[in-house]
């Protein structure tokens, strides 16, 4: 009998299913470089492939470390010898689109723009939008409960899950696909599986809750002399603006100047001598009434002072140049060897306060190194990148700790706001819960995957 993972998942459901050697060494491993360590990728086609997948692990006590989009920051898509990486690639069906009711129902593998492809002839959108768009999956987005630039609007990726199927460890299908938007009928199990990072179960099927599509967006880069008066100006926002408000992002000096010099980005819409940036988008029933909510906000703000600078965008390529400003961080691969990225939270009252301290702190510690901030402010989670060489990025829990030492002065923060914990952030991830919760969710993790072959290590080890 042989031990060998390729050889044992190929007699299980067909050596055509699983890649090995020169062609999965070949494929992108994404922002996590050990992705593919596994060297064994099986494909499934369908839910029942994956039963067979999930029994045949079971039986012979293989890991298995699903793979969406592989645009996911904190390492949750690593994958060891001996481990078997299952890619959903295959499962890339939409199944069914009723704009009526606002649902679609997806496999994992469906990207989200293929999504929103498929979404705009009716009208729609999914709730949920981030960066990675062109390669994120579905899967991905839900395993790791994905937020985004429209999370105050939308919600997360949780609040936009009307119903999953869930093949659980040994195999059994969890059939949790009612699309009922209200359904109190005992635990909300479902949640469970969101945010999980493939620990708990594997994810076959997303009933998806959709949005009617905002009619004309208006969006404006404003520049502010401090955080606090950005804060005054988010205040306002969602008092003038209410539902009309999509997104309210922030970039500290720092970055704004990073990925305003990009090669190609043309002369930064505003001077770069600011205290900080926002970007401020609005939706309306045309351009016109999405313009003027816009102005509505932003003319009293400037007389009172709040806003020393913004432009507004006139064209669909003046609005994209904004979001370039605020979404192109991958510009830092550009000045570094290689980098840092987190993802941290707090009460909005602390955001200003925790960015002059990790300013203060690196200045004072590591003065060679910038700190580029930026993020969802309107969410209270910041993004803190910072660039380094290979040689310290071998020391990198120096730096980790500075970073998180400096979160943890602020109660309540945390130290995962949005991209999860994988096993990047494993050592820090008691800093944010209790040990009473991290209790809990172990014995969640012993019930639902007794012999540990889900993602095995990532979030925390058993
Ligand atoms: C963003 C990613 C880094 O918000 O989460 O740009
Ligand atoms: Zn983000």
């Amino acid at each position: 009998m042989t031990t060998n993972p390729a050889e044992i998942l190929s007699d299980a459901i067909g050596a055509e299913q699983v890649l090995t050697g020169e062609a999965l060494a070949a494929r992108n491993p994404g922002y996590c470089e050990d992705s593919l360590g596994a060297q064994v990728l099986v494909r499934p086609r369908s839910t029942q492939d994956l039963v067979t997948i999930c029994q045949t692990a079971a039986d012979n006590k293989i890991a298995l470390v699903p793979h969406g989009g592989l645009t996911g920051l904190v390492d949750a898509t690593a994958s060891h010898m001996g481990e078997v990486i299952v890619s959903f690639e295959r499962m890339n069906r939409v199944l069914r689109i009723d704009p009526a009711q606002g649902i679609a129902v997806v496999e994992p593998g469906v990207t989200l723009e293929a999504l929103t492809d498929a979404l705009s002839k009716h009208d729609v959108i999914c709730g949920v939008d981030i960066p990675s768009r062109g390669s994120c999956t579905l899967g991905g987005m839900v395993s790791t409960n994905a937020g985004g630039a429209r999370v105050l609007r939308y919600g997360m990726i949780r609040q936009n899950v009307l119903g999953l199927e869930v093949v659980l460890a040994n195999g059994q299908i969890l059939d949790m696909t009612s699309p009922l938007l209200k359904n109190n009928a005992g635990y909300d199990l479902k949640q469970l599986f969101i945010g999980s990072e493939g620990t708990l179960g594997l994810v076959t099927k997303i009933v998806l809750r959709l949005w009617p599509a905002p009619k004309s967006l208006s969006c404006a880069l404003v520049a502010c002399d401090s955080f606090d008066h950005f804060s005054q100006l988010f205040e306002r926002a969602r008092h003038v603006l209410g539902a009309r408000l999509m997104s309210f992002e922030a970039m500290w000096p720092d970055y704004y100047r990073l990925t305003t010099s990009q090669p190609g980005f043309g002369a930064p819409p505003l001077g770069a001598d600011h205290g900080l940036y926002g970007v401020i988008e609005v939706s309306g029933a045309d351009e016109e009434s999405a313009q003027n909510a816009l102005m509505s906000l932003m003319e009293p703000a400037f007389e009172a002072g709040l806003v020393a600078d913004a432009i507004v965008a006139q064209s669909e390529a003046e609005r994209a140049t904004i979001w370039r400003a605020r979404e192109d961080s991958d510009a830092i691969e550009h000045l570094h060897e290689t980098y840092l990225s987190y993802d941290v939270g707090f009460e909005l009252r602390d955001l200003g306060p925790f960015a002059t301290a990790l300013v203060d702190n690196f200045a004072s510690r590591f003065p060679e190194i910038t700190p580029y901030i930026f993020g969802h402010v309107g969410d209270g989670n910041l993004h803190v990148m910072y660039g380094l060489s290979h040689s310290e990025a071998a020391n990198r829990d120096v730096y980790d700790a500075l970073l998180y030492d400096t979160v943890s002065g602020f109660a309540g923060s945390t130290v995962s706001a949005e991209h999860g914990i994988g096993l990047e952030k494993r050592a820090y991830l008691d800093r944010s819960i209790t040990p009473q919760m991290l209790d809990v969710m172990k014995s969640l993790k012993r019930t639902l995957d007794p012999d540990n072959i889900l993602n095995p290590g990532k979030i925390f080890e058993l």
